[in-house]
């Protein structure tokens, strides 16, 4: 390692260590340099002769990132719905699928002034229950996670962007903990079937975050079940691609007003609305 770096050699030098073991090696290059000076793209390219400092922890950056961690768990940052969250191994890294969760929500209850109570269950890193808090300006959320860890990642995010009046955390699995009156619950379970094979990033994910029992839809069926027992208006909810037969039939022979799936940027079913 050389003592003195500059912008546009350290790019190189980071593309030639990532080339072998990542496909878009010199993306990641300028998004890990990006990560480390905490700099935008803009300044990267406008500061190619620029010093390079603390170059040691970069390299130890690229290492990780050369054995497949992901670069969320690395620069512990990710963005969801334009906004920079902060992200942490211990919640699952926000998709952008779930922003098309959001715009659901949006689209099936566009009264955005309304004093309602939201639930999220597995709010994990926290993205969904604070972006709808940032469009819901009165209402109140209430969010669940059965992982001490995930809620821990929340709650930095919550503080990050002043929500701590807004969203309130509980430990606990589903919605055993809220006895409260709920308006509109949205969730994004987990909802892979246990023996399903993953691609090896997955696997610095937290496990529960992403499998859902031995068929994959259980937990979706015990939030349907409270959804109905407790008469919950809305229910916005996330799911597997192929889960949209199984969810139809579930529901068919019980007492509701409106079930709509809405699709993913690949044209994949992707989740739905239920209104009782
Ligand atoms: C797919 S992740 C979703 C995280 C976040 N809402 C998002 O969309 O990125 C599912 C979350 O549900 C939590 N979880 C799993 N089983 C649960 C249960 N029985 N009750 C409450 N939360 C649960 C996991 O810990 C994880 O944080």
């Amino acid at each position: 390692m050389r003592s003195q770096y500059i912008v546009k050699d350290v790019l190189a030098e980071i593309t030639s260590k990532l080339k072998p073991f990542i496909e878009r090696a010199s993306r990641e290059a300028q998004l890990l340099l990006m990560g480390h000076l905490q700099e935008d793209e803009l300044w990267l390219i406008t500061n190619q002769k620029s010093e390079v400092t603390n170059v040691e922890k970069l390299f130890e950056w690229v290492d990780r990132r050369a054995k497949n961690e992901p670069l969320e768990y690395i620069t512990n940052s990710v963005s969801f719905y334009s906004q920079e969250f902060f992200i942490a191994p211990g919640a699952l890294i926000p998709r952008p699928e779930t922003e098309l969760l959001i715009d659901d929500v949006l689209k099936n209850f566009p009264d955005i002034d309304a004093k309602i109570t939201f639930v999220e269950v597995g709010i994990g890193s926290g993205i969904i229950s604070i972006v709808l808090a940032q469009h819901y300006k009165n209402a109140k959320f209430i969010a669940v996670d059965i992982s001490a860890d995930a809620l821990k990642i929340a709650k930095v995010n919550i503080e990050k962007f002043e929500m701590q009046d807004r969203i309130e955390l509980r430990l606990g699995s589903l919605l055993e903990p809220v006895d409260e009156h709920i308006d509109y619950l949205v969730s994004n379970p987990p909802y892979i079937a246990d023996e399903v094979l993953l691609e090896s990033n997955l696997s610095y994910e937290p496990q529960n975050a992403l499998f859902g029992g031995s068929i994959g839809d259980e937990i979706i069926q015990n939030l349907l079940d409270e959804v109905l027992k407790r008469n919950i208006n809305f229910f916005t909810c996330e799911m597997g691609y192929d889960q949209k037969g199984k969810i139809r039939d579930y529901l068919i022979t019980k007492d509701f007003e409106n079930l709509e799936f809405y699709k993913d940027y690949s044209d994949f079913d992707r989740g739905f609305t239920l209104k009782i």
